[in-house]
């Protein structure tokens, strides 16, 4: 399902709130230990006290927080402090359920937003979430830190190995079109050996690499050209390399999106349909559509590189569509990490266009 504008801003929300009470709490702290704000009352203030310790607490905990690094420990411990605090300093003198009486409100405010991001974790902007989304108490997945620019991490799987490759910078394009919580991440497959089962018990690192680049997306995009009516090789090659040894292949169930340009008119249609019979053997669930095949011209990209203005709407909602199917089929990743120097995604150039749902593809000319 496709998360509403209330769901996607969430974690943006739960960042203002953290890093605004981080920024008011660390005042605490520096006022006790730096007398900044100055308060007469935390004047000549001994570091080795309980004030003094709290003032420690409030500025460490504070920018701990602040920065969204070990979120959860933190603020589970500060709003542990803050409870004590209420407790000590406030309801001892009386009307322990009536803060407001006690001046009690603010550590008991304070105690319980600490409480909620020690659940929900950091929510966006943070260092915990740059960390690969994995929470500070080493659980991956808290409440919104799904919400990350990790969270759903494709592999691009690009069919063409020659530099300038059109159909690599189609890929840079639409990863800029992504949403937010979308990242693209190349797998390289110019160096892996050509397929020979006798080599399956014993794979080259370029293949155990594939394979762990693979296990580790969430999801994967096919950007291919045409070779002779099919997918090139080098396609086919990576493909049966991460779909062995049997009954192990990398592939299945994770959902995929197809695409790609070449110079013929009907721009890859062909091999496209070569590679969703191959992807529907190995088990991948494939966006159907909007189908997208493009031709070689001048249009497609702009000088920056960019979509060009004439592709740009319809290959958006693909990118939308595509971004509704990952997040409805999307199983979890697997520990492996990506080797983010695989292959560069590069952009420039100009290229050509598309056919989608209820529209007849441009014939070859
Ligand atoms: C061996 C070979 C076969 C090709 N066969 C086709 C084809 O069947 N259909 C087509 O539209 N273009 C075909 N082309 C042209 C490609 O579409 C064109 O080279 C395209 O730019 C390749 O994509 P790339 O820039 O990503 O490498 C072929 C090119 C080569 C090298």
């Amino acid at each position: 399902m496709r998360p509403s504008i209330v769901q996607r801003y969430t974690p943006y929300a739960l960042a203002a709130l953290r890093i605004v009470t981080a920024y008011l709490f660390i005042q605490h702290g520096t006022a006790k230990l730096f007398g900044f704000p100055h308060q007469a009352m935390f004047d000549g203030l001994e570091l080795f006290s309980l004030i003094g310790l709290a003032g420690v607490l409030e500025v460490v905990g504070g920018l701990l927080l602040g920065a969204g690094l070990y979120t959860r420990p933190t603020a589970f411990v500060l709003s542990g402090m803050m409870a004590v605090a209420y407790f000590m300093a406030h309801a001892s003198q009386g009307n322990v359920m009536a803060p407001m009486l006690n001046g009690g409100e603010l550590a008991a405010l304070y105690s319980f937003i600490f409480l909620l991001f020690a659940a929900t974790g950091p929510g966006a902007l943070s260092l915990d979430a740059r960390n690969g989304g994995r929470s500070s108490s080493g659980v991956r997945g808290g409440l919104f830190e799904g919400d990350d620019m990790n969270r759903f991490r494709i592999a691009v799987i690009v069919g063409s190995l020659r530099k300038d490759s059109v159909n690599r910078r189609l890929g840079s394009a639409l990863a800029k079109v992504a949403p937010p919580d979308f990242s693209f991440q190349p797998v390289r497959i110019d160096d892996l050996p050509l397929y020979n089962q006798d080599d399956d018990a014993r794979p080259a690192e370029a293949v155990s690499r594939l394979k762990g680049q693979i296990g580790a997306a969430r999801g994967l995009l096919f950007i291919t050209p045409e070779y002779n009516r099919s997918i090139p090789g080098v396609l086919k090659n990576a493909i049966d390399h991460a779909s062995r040894p049997y009954g192990q292949s990398a592939w299945a169930g994770k959902p995929a999106g197809v695409l790609g340009v070449s110079i013929g008119a009907i721009g890859t249609a062909v091999a496209q349909q070569h590679l969703r019979a191959i992807l529907a053997y190995l088990d991948v669930p494939t966006l159907g559509q909007p189908e997208v095949f493009l031709q070689l011209t001048d249009e497609l990209f702009d000088a920056t590189g960019n979509i060009g203005p004439a592709s740009r709407a319809f290959l958006q909602s693909w990118m939308d569509r595509y971004a509704d199917w990952v997040r409805a089929h999307a199983a979890p990743a697997l520990s492996v990490g990506f080797d983010d120097d695989a292959v560069d995604l590069q952009v420039v150039h100009q290229l050509a266009q598309q056919e989608h749902r209820g529209r007849e593809p441009r014939v070859a000319g």
